[in-house]
């Protein structure tokens, strides 16, 4: 993407970023030095009773001079009403004293979780009452976050997602002032990721930078007006994590998968999966995303899985649109055609390649979805307007309803590896 005028820049972060092995250790003495006198911990029972990371953080704040109160009452995947559920548990613990800030440990469901309460918990109401708005009372209080898996980047967007029981979809309160106060994101805390949520996650983040790489162009977005945009379509700033990100994610990826313990892999992925919130988090995202949140409605997949399925094949349908930056992603990718269509086509296929590689389902039925559920997952990815009207072709419906058949018939333009011709070796024969 040109660097011109007619390109507007909106680009929105935190204000402190640390990647640091042993980051931990600067959560305490940084809010003391915030004058913060009571910080709520908000993590998950895996993180407070199977490692000494909890203890070591309430220690040291409590050493600090701090009091530490501690929500461990994170879950994949958070609901609204556990949202509310830990509020309240949050609030009777305070008593009369508030709390000045949240420090959240564990994977985008405890940083998500972390972020609803820092407006629950600052204006005393449920968290349904500041979905969907940025028209809140006031402030959320400030959170610290500490990402334990690399993909989300819930430590530097603006929004939290959650499941609302009864909605089809899932919902998110989104506005800048949810952004973190201060992420240290340490790739010694991803070690223990296991396997799959090691893919999960890595998909997430691969998929967030290819999506906002393709997305609208933010001259064509229609925030070039809002006071203070959030997701505001790419600009020069956003495709330059994004490429990076896409980069450094097919380098890694495979072997942090591989070899858990191999900390050069990890802190490729934490770079990866930061760069990619670094672009998404303000360019916004599309189709993969839309999708992705209608099938997590129909299966309770994870979100990594549920993105995943749809990427290939959202790629292979705007590889006529998006060529250029596709054609990248096919070299990044090892594509070894000689044209941009070509390695276009080729991003999509060797994608889908290295989801197969990760364990993961390459299309609908691998869900269980039956064909009669498609126009339900359609429906209900367009109706994620935020997300749809970003689509790069509008009107986007003829494109989503072709997406969801070819992700349900594994249909690509390149045919499959396995059974089908290599892209890697195809341009050869
Ligand atoms: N706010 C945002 O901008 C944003 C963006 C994308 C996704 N999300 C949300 O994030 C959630 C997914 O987050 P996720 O993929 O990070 O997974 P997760 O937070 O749901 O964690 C998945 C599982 O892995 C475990 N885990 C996490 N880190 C671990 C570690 N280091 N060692 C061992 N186990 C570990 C957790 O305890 C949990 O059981 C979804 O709810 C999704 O909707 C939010």
């Amino acid at each position: 993407m040109n660097i011109s005028p007619e390109h507007p820049l909106f680009f929105c972060s935190p204000t402190r970023l640390i990647v640091q092995a042993g980051g931990l250790q600067r959560i305490a003495p940084f809010c003391k030095q915030r004058g913060w006198k009571t910080a709520v911990i908000v993590t998950d029972r895996f993180f407070s009773e199977q490692t000494s990371w909890i203890q070591s953080l309430k220690q040291a704040l409590e050493e600090s001079g701090l009091r530490a109160v501690l929500c461990d009452l994170g879950a994949a995947n958070p609901t609204t009403v556990l949202c509310d559920q830990a509020s309240q548990s949050v609030l009777s613990e305070l008593g009369d004293t508030p709390a000045d800030g949240l420090i959240a440990l564990g994977g985008g469901s405890n940083i998500d979780l972390a972020k609803g309460l820092s407006l629950t918990l600052a204006h005393r109401r449920p968290i349904s009452d500041f979905i969907g708005h940025t028209n809140w009372p006031g402030r959320p209080l400030p959170l610290i976050a500490m990402p334990t898996t690399s993909g989300t980047g819930s430590e530097v967007t603006a929004g939290a997602i959650f499941i609302q029981p009864g909605s089809a979809t899932k919902v998110a309160v989104m506005g800048n002032d949810l952004r973190p106060l201060m992420s240290v994101v340490d790739p010694e805390l991803t070690l223990s990721c296991p396997p799959r949520v090691t893919a999960d996650a890595g998909m997430d983040a691969i998929t967030h930078a290819i999506e906002s790489w393709i997305t609208m162009n933010a001259k064509d977005f229609g925030a070039v007006n809002e006071l203070d945009p959030a997701y505001s379509g790419r600009n020069p700033l956003t495709v330059m994590f994004a490429r990076e990100s896409v980069r450094i994610g097919f380098e890694h990826l495979l072997t942090a998968f591989r070899e858990p313990n191999n900390l050069n892999a990890r802190t490729g992925m934490c770079y990866c999966s930061l760069y990619a919130a670094l672009s998404y988090a303000s360019s916004g995202l599309h189709a993969v995303h839309g999708l992705a949140y209608a099938l997590a409605g129909i299966t309770d997949e994870t979100h990594g899985r549920t993105n995943a399925v749809f990427l290939p094949y959202v790629m292979d349908h705007l590889a006529t649109v998006r060529t250029a930056e596709l054609a990248e992603i096919g070299k990044i990718a090892g594509s070894r055609k000689p044209d941009p269509i070509g390695q276009a086509r080729d991003a999509a296929a060797l994608t889908r390649d290295l989801i197969a590689e990760l364990g993961m389902p390459t299309d609908l039925k691998g869900f269980g979805i039956r064909e009669h559920q498609l126009d339900q997952i359609i429906r209900d990815g367009l109706n994620v307007s935020r997300l749809a009207k970003a689509f790069p072709i509008q009107p986007p419906n003829a494109a989503y309803a072709e997406i969801v058949r070819n992700a349900y018939h594994g249909t690509l333009s390149v045919p499959r590896q396995f059974g089908g011709a290599d892209p890697r070796t195809a341009s050869q024969q």
